[in-house]
């Protein structure tokens, strides 16, 4: 069985304008990265993540195979899993099989910015999964989750996977943990979190695709989020002119992706009836997926106010999946 709620028409269209109005007028431009996602930008991550050097949503999965039943023990009766950026979804079905082994009918809510794409794969697990109740929010996670607060009375896990935790500095995580995702949550409610660990530069390089755009399909992926402007704001941004620049900041403990222009041009947004001006070699920061060691975690769950539960890890210790609770564990 499943429904969905929509809030993207209402939503989108203004934040959309003003967020890339406000983006690429700054003098360091950036656009932010959920606009690389619609059915094509999420059809290019999901060829991402089969790569085999894409090693986060390998190590999460070996995580997740390995340990949903034990998860799914540590959680009240009666859980609802709330999915921010499900995605496809393709790693939860190993905790959502645990939790339908675990308790039986379970109401599964994934919240998902890139609406079509939601709603192809909430049918597929409807079909595979007939003992979930599916609730499928069309929505930035905010929006989606202040939507579910009232809908939802029972126990919530709020899942987070694929290290997405990681697009904001530790700091802002905190801030947005503490302040935008508690509020949704009551006492008792549990979040489960991927956070992709510190590590040689060497195999975040493979896994990104970087140094250089010499990366065809993580090129496409990234330059989606000009396609996806220049749909919805009526844009001539031309990709040709773009190439990718991007590499492992060890001081700062991030990867940084950035599209480089290639010439001097001008873009204009006919929606916005504005004009940008692009200098030869200037960047727009597209993607930051900041790496954690386990003192930052712990940082992180105490700035937020949350109590770090359990933890486990991949045999190689590249990547964690942090059980948090609010209030005491
Ligand atoms: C990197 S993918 C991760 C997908 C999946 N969770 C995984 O681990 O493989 C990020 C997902 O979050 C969605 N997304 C990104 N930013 C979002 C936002 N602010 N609100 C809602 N969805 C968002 C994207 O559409 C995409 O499906």
């Amino acid at each position: 069985m499943y429904r969905f709620i929509n809030l993207v028409s209402q939503d989108a269209p203004d934040s959309l304008a003003s967020d890339i109005s406000t983006g690429l007028s700054s003098p360091e431009k950036y656009i932010h990265h959920k606009y690389m996602y619609n059915a094509a930008g999420s059809e290019l991550f999901e060829r991402i993540t089969q790569d085999p050097n894409y090693y986060p949503t390998h190590a999460e999965t070996e995580i997740l195979t390995r340990f949903s039943p034990e998860i799914a023990a540590q959680l009240a009766d009666n859980t609802a899993i709330v999915e921010l950026g499900s995605g496809s979804s393709v790693k939860t079905r190993h905790l959502l099989t645990a939790m339908v082994q675990h308790q039986g009918k379970t109401l599964f809510c994934p919240i998902d910015i890139s609406g079509d794409f939601l709603q192809e794969n909430v049918k597929r697990l409807s079909a595979d999964y007939p003992d979930l109740d599916i609730l499928g929010v069309i929505a930035d996670y905010y929006v989606g989750l202040a939507a579910l607060a009232d809908e939802i009375r029972q126990p919530k896990l709020l899942l987070w996977l694929g290290s997405d935790i990681g697009h904001a500095d530790p700091a802002t995580a905190a801030m947005l943990l503490r302040d935008k995702m508690l509020p949704a949550l009551r006492p008792g409610d549990k979040l489960l979190i991927g956070i992709d660990l510190k590590k040689a530069a060497e195999p975040i390089h493979r896994a990104y695709g970087c140094p250089g755009d010499n990366d065809p399909l993580r090129y496409e992926f990234n330059c989606n989020a000009l396609r996806h402007i220049n749909q919805k704001l009526d844009g001539n941004f031309v990709t040709d002119n773009f190439q990718r620049y991007c590499f492992y900041n060890e001081t700062a403990g991030r990867l940084e992706i950035y599209l480089k222009s290639k010439v001097d041009q001008q873009v204009t947004l006919n929606t916005l009836d504005q004009t940008f001006v692009f200098k030869a070699d200037e960047l727009i920061r597209i993607h930051f997926a900041h790496k954690y060691d386990q003192n930052d975690i712990l940082q992180l769950t105490q700035a937020a106010g949350l109590t770090l539960q359990h933890q486990w890890f991949d045999a190689k210790h590249w990547f964690s999946l942090n059980l948090l609770s609010v209030g005491a564990a």
